[in-house]
């Protein structure tokens, strides 16, 4: 009889924060039921037509609120470029904004397949587009620096054949 063997994958974390601000900054991902606004969106799966939709209206409602322009940006390409990724590269997920009146704490949550390497995954131009989704233009494999180089703190949570969690915080003030 062949024994079965099975294989167990253990989530990575990774993290970019500043040195320093580690206890700071993970307390602040954790603050969800103290935000003043929450915003819900979910992403379905390679539908390009809507995604970056929640991104957008994000950035209407705190161009609302009298956010920075530059802080603005960074808040906008961000998300988009998350919100781009679970479309492209998941079955599809969850994007939550949680907004404070010091910073934005955005997370996506998606149904997988994960990503196996995350460190991988980050070196710009890493990519594992399929054809339909260099088709729309995206593949680059410059979206996830381009969250790092725009966050104030990004936190992702993977493994091959998880679910992936990928959250940032931005504060308004810089
Ligand atoms: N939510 C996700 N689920 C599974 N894999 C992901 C997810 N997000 C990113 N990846 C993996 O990380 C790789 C790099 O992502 P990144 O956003 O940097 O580049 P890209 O999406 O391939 O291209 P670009 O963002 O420049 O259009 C992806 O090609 C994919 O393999
Ligand atoms: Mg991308």
């Amino acid at each position: 009889m062949q024994a079965c063997v099975a294989v167990k994958y253990s989530m990575a974390d990774y993290w970019n924060i500043a040195p320093g601000m580690e206890n700071a900054l993970k307390e602040c991902f954790s603050r969800d039921a103290e935000a003043d606004v929450t915003l819900e969106f979910s992403i379905p799966e390679k539908d390009f037509n809507n995604a970056g939709k929640g991104s957008s209206e994000v950035k209407n409602l705190l161009k609302r609120l009298g956010v920075d322009s530059e802080v603005l940006r960074r808040i906008a390409v961000a998300s988009y470029e998350a919100e781009i990724n679970v479309a492209a590269h998941s079955h599809g997920g969850e994007m939550t904004s949680l907004i404070y009146d010091d910073m934005i704490h955005i997370k996506f949550i998606d149904e997988g397949p994960g990503i196996a390497d995350i460190a991988q995954a980050m070196v710009p131009g890493y990519s594992t587009a399929d054809d339909l989704v260099r088709e729309f233009g995206f593949g680059a494999g410059l979206g996830l620096p381009n969250i790092q180089k725009n966050s104030d703190a990004l936190h992702i949570s993977s493994a091959a054949g998880e679910s992936t969690l990928l959250e940032f915080l931005v504060f308004f003030a810089q």
